[in-house]
């Protein structure tokens, strides 16, 4: 069909139709939306639930948060579980994402003492899903551990990997039965540099933290794999938040710059999994050496994986889940400072191009063709693996959101389009279901289809415009395959 097009009418127009309009999504292609625990639940203290790592900061340290607020109550969905899964059956989405919370579960943060009603509540959410015929995809960890554990020095301290590997067998065990899909960490950039940063800027934590995951992510997959996979049957991946860096200016300077940004935000985890050749990428190994030894520390501050974590870790992957918001323009940075910190080693400056239509906060831009280059990078980078992506959205109050269905409706075109060109995208999630408390900007970000009033003890949701937007888009991708076949 394609080629007879381009016979009639010349291959460039239909390359310009098909990027802006011409949606072909493969017929089981899942649409979904995505929430986490500490977002969305509250109950911080209830029915068992211990302190986690973020009521510790929203409580001791609130002047980290935008508003000073926290996730005590959030969207109160752990006492609203009926009407939220009514809200996602009437969405009409294939599949819905969430996480569990550790400290729900393993209120010590061990296994050995598990808290029953955290498990009456995850029996119900995903009974319930399957119930509405709507699967579940679990995060395991989204940012989120027990206080207990941060004491013991958190994802610094390699003994984490034992206990997150005892936690995972929990969820896989209770849980596996029913649940096929499955996310060992969400955007583990993040909770090991961004959200460490804000309590203390160290040259070591980022890496410490990468290191421990990465080994923790390896050896829950071959955990699954060995012990629950032959009767389970299920998919094991994890999500990293990947945007586009695109060089500011043409100039190699630049260019180096947007290669380093990416290979610290993403390749830091992609490379040892997803890479033919494993191991962290060789920018990053060869530039944090660089400014240790300046630093006069003995050795670099990026442990060194061994050969044999390299082969344990390449591969241990069913999928990479993909987080896109946005694209940064990159440039070198002009700072000349010899502190021990992440930035410093990274060396970038990023930006938002102003001309682009921004959303309610200045990180997140509405450039969708950002998200086509990436996934294509994605193809040849990692040999095309299979892709979730696990969240895509836009900030924005107003209940007739026509800047977030812009945004979205470009995204899902450029999706479409790097399918057409060969990616192996099996799925896509909105983030997300709800607005939500979004870690250190507080409820200042609205991110939700439906609107969520905070000052209303009853936390009303009330639909947005996108709501029937994402409805009918997936409506009308399904029903093309129903004439097809
Ligand atoms: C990615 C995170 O996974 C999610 O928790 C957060 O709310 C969104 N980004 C929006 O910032």
């Amino acid at each position: 069909m394609f080629k007879l097009r381009c016979l009639i009418f010349g291959c460039i127009i239909i390359f310009i139709q098909n990027a802006i309009g011409d949606l072909n999504f493969p017929k089981n292609f899942v649409f979904g939306v995505a929430t986490a625990a500490y977002q969305i639940e509250g109950a911080w203290n209830e029915s068992g639930k211990s302190e986690s790592n973020w009521d510790h900061r929203t409580h001791f340290h609130p002047e980290q948060i935008k508003d000073h607020l926290n996730g005590d109550i959030a969207c109160d969905s752990y006492h609203k579980l009926d009407e939220d899964l009514r809200l996602i059956r009437d969405l009409g989405v294939h599949s819905y994402r969430f996480s569990l919370s550790w400290a729900r579960i393993l209120p010590d943060g061990f296994s050995n003492r598990i808290n029953q009603d955290g498990i009456r509540y995850y029996n119900e959410l995903i009974d319930g899903l399957i119930a509405y015929n709507i699967t579940p995809l679990v995060t395991i960890y989204h940012y989120e551990h027990p206080q207990a554990l941060q004491e013991l020095g958190g994802w610094s301290n390699p003994l984490m990997i034992d206990w997150f590997v005892d936690y995972a067998r929990v969820a896989f065990e209770l849980f596996g039965d029913r649940v096929k899909m499955w996310i060992t960490f969400n955007e583990p950039h993040v909770f090991c540099e961004i959200y460490t940063k804000s309590e203390m800027s160290h040259g070591h934590v980022p890496y410490l933290c990468a290191y421990t995951v990465l080994k923790a992510h390896a050896k829950t997959y071959h955990m699954y794999k060995k012990e629950y996979f032959f009767r389970q049957h299920g998919e094991i991946g994890i999500v990293l938040d990947i945007e586009w860096y695109q060089p500011k200016t043409n100039t190699t300077e630049d260019i180096q710059a947007a290669i380093r940004a990416y290979e610290f935000d993403v390749g830091l985890f992609a490379n040892p999994i997803f890479a033919k050749n494993g191991d962290y990428p060789t920018v990053v190994k060869e530039r944090i050496a660089y400014m240790s030894a300046l630093q006069n520390f003995s050795q670099s501050r990026l442990p060194q994986l061994t050969s044999r974590e390299i082969k344990t870790i390449q591969g241990a992957a069913d999928f990479l889940g993909v987080n896109y918001y946005t694209t940064y323009l990159v440039s070198e940075s002009n700072s000349t400072s010899l502190e021990s910190t992440y930035d410093t080693d990274v060396h970038v400056n990023l930006e938002g191009d102003p001309s682009w239509p921004g959303s309610e906060t200045v990180w997140l831009k509405d450039f969708p063709i950002g998200i086509y280059n990436l996934l294509m990078f994605i193809k040849v980078q990692y040999d095309n693996p299979k892709v979730y992506i696990t969240e895509n959205g836009f900030s924005v109050i107003d209940m007739q959101d026509d800047a977030r269905i812009h945004y979205s409706q470009g995204c899902l075109e450029y999706i479409s389009k790097a399918i057409e060109d060969g990616c192996n995208i099996v799925s896509y999630y909105v983030w997300s279901l709800m607005d939500n408390f979004q870690w250190l900007s507080g409820y200042s970000e609205h991110f939700g289809l439906y609107h969520v009033n905070f000052s209303d003890p009853n936390r009303t949701r009330t639909p947005r415009a996108s709501v029937s937007w994402y409805k009918n888009f997936i409506k009308s991708q399904k029903s093309k395959w129903q004439y097809i076949g």
